[in-house]
């Protein structure tokens, strides 16, 4: 398979629990898929594989034709600093710091000046509609307002792929949609591929095309290419 991002027969095991069981994908760049399925079916395994997070038993990831398993962790780790980005279901951003600081944060542990990253965040912030937190702490804003400021830390140092476990789990649905259009348009705007776990039809409808796990095993649907 060609793609940025592939994944071929992947297999793990959590002691006596089968999480994936042979699960291929691939996912080309600037392109939104949404990997749905029922709670349990491995989808935030597949996730983790796929963003070097998590080493499958068997099976490989690669990206950019590099695979994932043959490279150092240092090498991983700088990957996943520079290339991915995350946003989880509770933003995990960090409380002492304002929603501005947690933006600039990568652009700071890359080694860019303040100014200059406080200046990117902001223009991140802006992107996502929410430049009135940028004083605020974490624990000042709304669900929906944490998960754009998550949004916005994860594309600011200009990430290739994007991994979003059920980012808006646990907003309602008005923030949900809210965040999720927002998220997809600057995605898209930055040319960012992303990868959405949800178990929502709702959320899922933002993303180009559907990867459905079922029992481990990943089913592309509607694959356009
Ligand atoms: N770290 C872990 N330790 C033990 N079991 C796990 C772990 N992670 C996932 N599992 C199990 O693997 C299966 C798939 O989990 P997961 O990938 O989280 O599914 P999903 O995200 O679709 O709900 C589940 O049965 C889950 O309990
Ligand atoms: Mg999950």
């Amino acid at each position: 398979m060609t793609g940025l991002l592939v994944a071929v027969e992947l297999t793990k095991s959590f002691g006596s629990t089968q999480a994936l069981s042979g699960a291929s994908v691939s996912i080309d760049a600037g392109e939104v898929v949404a990997v749905m399925g029922p709670s349990g079916s491995g989808k935030s395994t597949l996730l983790h594989c796929l963003a070097g997070i998590v080493r499958p038993d068997s099976g490989q990831v690669r990206y950019r034709d590099q695979e994932l398993s043959a490279m150092s962790d240092g090498q991983r780790s700088a990957l996943r600093r520079g290339e991915f980005g995350f946003v989880f279901q509770f933003g995990q951003l960090v409380p002492e710091l304002t929603c501005l600081e947690n933006v600039a944060l990568p652009l700071r542990l890359d080694g860019h000046r303040r100014k200059d990253a406080q200046r990117r965040a902001a223009e991140w912030l802006e992107r996502l509609e929410i430049t009135d937190v940028a004083g605020k702490r974490p624990g000042e804003v709304s669900g929906g307002q944490g998960q754009r400021v998550a949004v916005a830390r994860a594309l600011v140092t200009g990430a290739r792929v994007v991994f979003a476990d059920e980012p808006t789990g646990a907003l309602d649905s008005l923030n949900g949609e809210r965040v999720m259009r927002l998220f997809t348009a600057a995605a898209r705007d930055s040319g960012a591929a992303v990868v959405l776990v949800t178990h929502e039809p709702r959320v899922a409808a933002y993303a180009d095309r559907e990867i459905v796990v079922r029992d481990g095993k990943a089913l592309d649907l509607a694959r356009h290419t």
